[in-house]
């Protein structure tokens, strides 16, 4: 017996030796093959078109090449004349390939083969710093005329990480068989009292007659599992788009529904004056973030049914299906009563959590009724979600701080559900959540999840921290998880950020018309100058220390008196919320005092509007300005200032940004201020009026990528991606238990 199973195990390591040579060797090959007849097809098709824009202007020709690196895999692309000088070429091409070295070597290619003078086709691979790769050339003509030539770039970094994963997994899959081939017999040996040297070599010959069950289930696991992973679609280079989170989601994720579970709905349903009814898009950075994701990805978006007319849109179980005229999801609503609103929103929700959360030094309150209402409130809507379910492993997407319970509910009645919290406010230290005297339940609450998410690294820390102090559980700082009782937490930060492009972007007038607009209507003088905040009316967002910034600028800097104005967007916001009704007569108060200190006639410093205003306002506003102040004192990430540069399609206008917020890690080209430091502000905002149109351009040049690049589709593929990679983890592991009656080890 000892014997056999060691020349199992010999065999199966040579086998394992043989898969990787051969992975190694013709893996790379096969790749390289199929860039390079990717390529030749890329341009050969592109070909009459590049000659048609030729001698046109030179922007088109750009275009027509930027189209042809919309594949992630192509980093760029240039034309050349016939005497070797550039035409055109996509951003960020590298230098390594200048027009006359590629011409040059393409010259020499030919002389070795065909004719010397004219050009022709030719691809190589080379190495660069960044890595390998794939150059390809094809000549442009224009009938018989030789107009030069083009080249395609593809980067082939990803063959090397795809060899090493499909290794990596070549590894486990045959240690994975190295283990069943010790364990299966000497199991059945030992307990079936059977003959399992037979029994092995039938199930190796193939079973005889029949399949062997025993195996496929798991090797089909181990084979989805390697070919996801190896496949590396979620890092691999390219632009996130709509498209690609559904492919993701359908090939990863089998195109299951996705159902979003949060307090505030997408759309509002309001009467009008009129005996109408509108549509109201509201303002919460939740919605901006994910409301492009549900477009994409369709499914359930459960939420209160807020609006007044909110009753009257709906249809028999509830559901309104959304976008309006779009319709690619539907929102399941869920009707709250007045004690239930009291106690779970406006009461523990953010009376409760909210000051709790952020470093705005209010102070928290936290009522035995208001807790009741949350937790019972909390059941409601996770029940509203277990009903939404068509399966018995949904993907469901709990946000933020308003249902820290729903998780472990969930998850209480759906066991195999993947539950994704994330928490889009800050997370406070331990000793702060301490403060909450219903801390350990909230904990385990979120515990139920299968992720946890949050903006930055450090809220994460935080989160940690907590349980650690508060909850009996093993904390695994290794992959930044948390077991509680057999049930593991990934612990993740994912900073949220917009859609790109920006739909309201692309809908807007041009920046100049919004800014001929906002002239207008705020009867501005041509020369003056204009700064915006956008905001609800949150003591959080730091609206008072930002009109006493521009109180200390006017009066440090005399020279903008008279010619610059604020204009403060703040939308009405909690008002059952006593503090936020003494927030909203407080900034009424000092915009008062200001204009009434600095203003004249025809001219007002500060301009406040306390009322709602649509996105395309908004985004009016953001296109019209010379810079946007977000002076939050604590925020998660705040879109505002991600929007602000989303809009400046222009590249002009100067985004200042406070020190304490998310967005403030990512957007590090804004003027970043400390919003309490009222000189060093008032500073900054001089100092963004001054600033010469080159360095805006230069800023808001280096911001826009990112923002593109870090898109919301990116957030939202990363958080799937993981719950898909948790959920094949966790397939193969229950399927190894079940085979070896074993628990899982976590
Ligand atoms: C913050 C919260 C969101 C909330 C938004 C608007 O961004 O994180 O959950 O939707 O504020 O607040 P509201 O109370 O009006 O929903």
């Amino acid at each position: 017996m000892f014997q056999f199973i060691l020349a199992l195990l010999l065999a199966l390591a040579l086998l394992a030796w043989g898969a990787s040579a051969v992975v190694h060797t013709t893996a790379r090959e096969w790749f390289e093959r199929d860039v390079s007849s990717r390529a030749r097809l890329v341009l050969t098709g592109a070909a009459q078109s590049l000659a048609d824009a030729w001698n046109g202007d030179p922007k088109d020709l750009q275009k027509r090449l930027m189209d042809l690196t919309r594949d992630e895999r192509v980093m760029g692309a240039a034309a050349c004349d016939a005497e070797f000088k550039p035409r055109a070429s996509t951003p960020g091409f590298p230098d390594d390939f200048n027009c006359w070295a590629v011409g040059t070597r393409v010259r020499a290619a030919d002389s070795s083969g065909n004719s010397a003078d004219r050009l022709q086709e030719w691809s190589t691979v080379a190495n660069l710093p960044t890595g390998r790769v794939h150059l390809s050339v094809m000549p442009i003509r224009n009938q018989a005329q030789e107009l030069g030539f083009a080249i395609l770039l593809h980067d082939l970094s990803f063959i090397e990480r795809r060899e090493a994963q499909a290794l990596t997994f070549l590894n486990i899959a045959f240690a994975v068989l190295a283990l069943m081939a010790l364990g299966v017999p000497l199991f059945a040996a030992r307990w079936a009292r059977y003959d399992w040297s037979l029994e092995l070599r039938r199930l190796l010959r193939g079973g005889g007659t029949q399949k062997s069950p025993e195996f496929q289930p798991i090797l089909s696991d181990v084979r989805e599992l390697v070919g996801r992973m190896a496949s590396e679609r979620e890092d691999a280079p390219g632009q996130w788009t709509a498209e690609r989170l559904k492919q993701n989601l359908n090939r990863y994720l089998h195109g299951e529904r996705i159902i979003i579970l949060a307090n505030r709905e997408p759309y509002i349903h309001k009467h009008t004056a009129d005996g109408g009814i509108e549509v109201q898009h509201p303002a919460s950075g939740l919605v901006t973030a994910l409301e492009p994701v549900m477009r994409a990805c369709s499914g359930v978006w459960v939420a209160h049914g807020s609006g007044d007319a909110d009753r009257e849109t709906v249809d028999s179980h509830d559901h309104v299906s959304v976008p309006p005229g779009e319709e690619s999801y539907h929102i399941r609503r869920v009707w709250l009563s007045e004690e239930e609103q009291q106690g779970y929103y406006y009461g523990f929700s953010n009376e409760g959590l909210w000051p709790l959360c952020h470093v705005a030094h209010t102070r928290p309150l936290f009522r035995a009724e208001d807790w009741r209402q949350y937790l019972a409130v909390n059941q409601k809507f996770a029940d509203a979600v277990s009903s939404e379910v068509d399966s018995k492993d949904p993907i469901i997407l709990v946000q933020d701080y308003h249902f820290a319970l729903a998780p472990a509910m969930i998850r209480k009645r759906l066991p195999s559900a993947t539950v994704i919290a994330f928490w889009h406010i800050p997370w406070p230290n331990a000793e702060i959540m301490g403060i909450c005297p219903w801390r350990n339940e909230l904990l385990e609450g979120l515990l139920g999840s299968s992720i946890v998410g949050f903006h930055t690294q450090l809220h994460c820390n935080n989160f940690m921290d907590s349980v650690d102090r508060y909850l009996e559980t093993r904390i695994d700082r290794e992959h930044n998880a948390v077991v509680m009782r057999g049930h593991r937490t990934l612990i993740r930060p994912y900073p949220i950020a917009l859609e790109w492009p920006v739909h309201w972007v692309e809908t807007a007038p041009s920046p100049e018309e919004c800014r001929a607009q906002v002239w207008r209507d705020l009867g501005l003088k041509p020369g003056a100058l204009l700064g915006v905040g956008v905001d609800r009316l949150d003591y959080t967002k730091g609206i008072e220390e930002r009109l006493l910034a521009v109180e200390l600028l006017l009066e440090r800097y005399p020279e903008f008196r008279g010619r610059f104005s604020f204009a403060q967007l703040a939308a009405p916001s909690r008002t059952k919320i006593a503090r936020y009704r003494q927030l909203s007569e407080t900034v009424e108060l000092l915009a008062a005092r200001i204009n009434q200190r600095f203003g004249s006639e025809g001219y007002r410093p500060i301009i406040l509007f306390r009322s709602h205003h649509e996105p395309p306002e908004v985004f009016r506003f953001f296109r019209a300005a010379d810079l946007c102040y977000v002076s939050a004192l604590h925020d998660g990430m705040n879109l505002v200032a991600k929007e602000f540069v989303a809009a400046r399609t222009d590249l002009k206008g100067v985004l200042v940004l406070s020190e304490f917020t998310g967005a403030a890690r990512e957007l590090t080209e804004a003027l970043i201020v400390n919003p309490y430091n009222l000189e060093a502000s008032s500073d900054a905002l001089a100092a963004a009026l001054t600033m010469p149109l080159e360095e805006q351009r230069d800023r808001m040049r280096s911001m826009r990528p990112l923002l593109a690049q870090f898109n919301v589709y990116r957030w939202a593929g990363k958080m799937l991606m993981d719950a898909s990679r948790l959920r094949s983890q966790e397939r193969v592991a229950g399927r190894l238990a079940e085979r070896s009656n074993v628990t899982p080890a976590i």
